[in-house]
């Protein structure tokens, strides 16, 4: 895949207003308004994102983690760029390592975090992430439940899904945190239904699952990288059927029911982002006027994202300068 684009991923700057008016807002806990009726602004460069949020009465710190790919492999055996000095399960130790000075209040991992299903490796990455103090929500990627043969893979990731495999959410600073387990290109009835619970709260919300949603700016870079649009309810998708691993894969592609959530969230007033992976290469594409899905790296070499959710100042989110300027 390529990297060009990587480093031509901008510091960018959105700030929007808010389009979409709630009805029947509910009063958060930590935020003065919630239900879409609150402005939203967003800036970020290669590891950082601020998302700034009208009514949010304190800052949260995020670690996004994503593709790690843990397999104590060497590098050379897994995807991603140019081969680097540690395995990833040396490397993903020590990014946890040093989350410990970034007073982090949540670590969200968005799948491909162990390479195949193995539950010595979902031990390893939950007791190292339980070693930060720190608590975290974890979503499956579909090297996560890639068996090979067609066994259930849910049994070997129970110490990461704690039994939470189809979704999961958790409220942390008037912010919701959902989980969406998309790894095999669908979105169940079930997990729609529960979605649109949850959004239904109201709170500025923040989905969090691996095959990022099909959107019309993160098309042509997937299609690069990987051949083809290797994205949530693509119209495409699975093209030309260059990948590989397709028939291993269900034939539910972009059914009417993960249609219908990829319309709920890009419809959703009050979803604020999507964190999610897959693609190995990170970018930034708005899915709705208020929500940026932000799209992370390959983590297994020691990248990560750091997401900060701030109190909404007008303006100071838009002051920063993209980062390839020279003024
Ligand atoms: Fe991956």
């Amino acid at each position: 895949m390529s990297k060009g684009l990587c480093e031509g991923f901008l510091v960018c700057v959105l700030a929007v207003a808010a389009l979409f008016a709630s009805a029947g807002a509910v009063a958060a806990a930590e935020s003065d308004r919630s239900g879409g009726d609150f402005r939203v602004s967003h800036a970020w460069d290669k590891q950082n994102i601020a998302i700034q949020i009208e009514g949010l009465r304190k800052p949260l710190r995020v670690l996004h983690l994503t593709d790690t790919h843990v397999s104590g492999l060497h590098p050379n055996a897994v995807p991603g760029p140019e081969p680097k000095k540690n395995p990833t399960d040396v490397n993903v130790l020590e990014t946890l390592k040093k989350s410990k000075e970034m007073n982090l209040d949540l670590i969200v991992l968005t799948g491909d975090i162990i390479h195949f299903p193995k539950r010595e490796w979902a031990e390893y990455v939950a007791k190292a992430l339980d070693a930060t103090g720190v608590p975290w929500l974890y979503i499956a990627g579909n090297h996560d439940v890639d068996t090979k043969d067609g066994a259930d893979p849910w049994p070997a990731l129970e110490p990461l899904t704690k039994g939470r495999n189809a979704f999961n959410s958790l409220e942390l600073g008037g912010i919701l945190f959902v989980g969406i387990d998309d790894s095999q290109y669908s979105v169940t009835a079930e997990q729609l239904a529960f979605f649109r619970r949850e959004l239904k709260k109201g709170r500025p919300t923040v989905l969090l699952m691996h095959i990022p949603l099909s959107v019309p700016t993160l098309r042509p870079k997937s299609i690069l990288w990987w051949g083809c649009p290797i994205l949530l309810a693509d119209p495409d998708w699975p093209g030309d059927r260059k990948w590989l691993s397709l028939e291993t894969l269900p034939s539910r592609f972009s059914d009417k029911t993960t249609t219908e959530f990829a319309w709920a969230a890009a419809a959703a007033p009050n979803l604020v982002a999507v964190l999610s992976g897959h693609l190995h290469g990170p970018s930034a594409d708005n899915v709705n006027p208020k929500s940026v899905q932000y799209v992370g790296p390959h983590c297994g070499f020691g990248d990560y994202r750091l997401v900060e959710f701030l109190p909404f100042v007008p303006g100071s989110n838009s002051s920063k300068k993209p980062a390839n300027k020279k003024n």
